[in-house]
């Protein structure tokens, strides 16, 4: 995990406390036995962002219900095997349960919710959430798929029956199996990678794609675009949002098309005037992720636009991951604060990416405090 400054110090009172005496070596010992899992599970917690609402996100799942989830379960009437990696105190699981039940698709489909925290993993078995947790839930689903339980809201019984919970860390080795084998239909990873190292964060999202069936896909959230899709993963695009189809091998493995990112489109005229120039090198940065552009070029085309827009918050922000990426911190922390700085002086214009400009403005600020407590300079 890339730690925040908050996040460091929360750790380091949690180990204060622990007691180290006999030095790193032996607390690592210690906390590996059997006899440290409940002091392990603390520091976890004191490190763990639990942050999660039912119905997060609603412009991104609308697009996953009308161009995943619906037509999956018009095209086979077989169960759904899904996984919520990360998946907090059960809210997304519930969220997927529901938008499952309102698509119609079989009820021996079952969602797998699994997270490195067993505190929180303890709550998610409920299925059980206080009001707030449910303000993005219309009325009508409210009614129809939560029953009171005290002063707070159950999902109902015959779609809990559908949950799995376990407690699994992304870092380790193996990664859960979908029921009956064959991979999952689709995975969930929200909001969980952007907390990760930029290393890790490749790492876990290839070992994911590698638990997703032949057409299975893969969500992330709105700040954790690839830049480096691996090769079975192709982007899945839609206006509002963005998901990965794991495709079919291939009998016999083809050469990935190598596009020249700046050659015209041929059904895309050369926009004539500067900011739309730049949105057009940006668009297609962006296109470029999933057939395996090299980082070289990439770096070049949003330099480009940079040069033509230098509000571009959207490049900016894409040129800051990439650097980070291969390994060029200082770089990534000057990338993300100059995009800050133009959203925050509302110099930055709007443009078709998917995250708008209050989430770039959050997705910033939060890069360049991880960078800025990496000691990044
Ligand atoms: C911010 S919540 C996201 C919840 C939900 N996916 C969403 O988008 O609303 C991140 C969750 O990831 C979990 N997490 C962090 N590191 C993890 C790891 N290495 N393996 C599994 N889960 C992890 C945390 O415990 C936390 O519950």
């Amino acid at each position: 995990m890339a730690l925040s400054g908050a996040q460091r110090r929360r750790l380091d009172a949690r180990l204060e406390a622990l007691g180290h005496g006999g030095g790193p070596a032996q607390l690592a010992a210690h906390l590996r036995s059997p006899s440290g899992a409940a002091d392990l599970a603390r520091l976890v917690d004191a490190v763990a962002v639990h942050t999660s609402e039912v119905f997060r996100d609603e412009v991104q799942l609308a697009a996953f219900r009308e161009h995943v989830l619906s037509p999956r379960v018009q095209r086979s009437k077989t169960p759904l095997r899904v996984w919520s990696a990360g998946c907090a105190a059960g809210e997304e699981v519930a969220t997927l349960l529901l938008m499952m039940a309102q698509e119609g698709a079989d009820p021996a489909s079952r969602v797998l919710g699994t997270d490195i925290s067993e505190q929180v993993l303890t709550r998610a078995r409920e299925l059980s959430f206080p009001a707030e947790a449910l303000r993005r839930v219309p009325e009508g689903p409210r009614a129809r798929y939560f029953e009171p339980r005290g002063r707070r809201h159950a999902l109902v019984g015959s779609l809990r029956a559908q949950a799995e919970f376990r407690r699994h860390n992304l870092m380790e080795a193996p990664y859960p199996e979908a029921p009956g084998g064959g991979g999952f239909d689709v995975i969930f990873c929200r909001n969980v990678l952007i907390y990760f190292t930029p290393d890790a964060f490749q790492r876990t999202v290839r070992s994911l794609s590698e638990r997703l069936a032949p057409g299975g896909v893969l969500v992330l959230s709105a700040a954790e675009p690839l830049l480096q899709v691996p090769p079975e993963l192709r982007l899945l695009p839609s206006e509002h949002a963005f998901f990965y189809v794991r495709e079919d091998a291939p009998a016999v493995e083809a050469p990935r098309p190598k596009r020249d990112s700046t050659a015209p489109k041929p059904d895309v005229p050369v926009p004539p005037d500067e900011t739309a120039m730049a949105d057009w090198l940006f668009s297609c940065v962006l296109d470029g992720a999933s057939t395996g552009v090299p980082d070289e070029r990439s770096e070049r085309d949003l330099r480009r636009c940079l040069d033509l827009d230098p509000d571009h918050v959207a490049a900016r922000y894409l040129l800051g991951l990439l650097l980070e990426q291969c390994g060029q911190p200082g770089a990534a922390l000057e990338a993300y604060r100059r995009a800050l700085r133009a959203v925050e002086s509302g110099r930055a214009r709007p443009v078709p990416f998917f995250l708008n400009l209050p989430r770039l403005r959050v997705a910033c600020a939060r890069a360049v405090e991880r960078l800025e407590a990496e000691g990044a300079r």
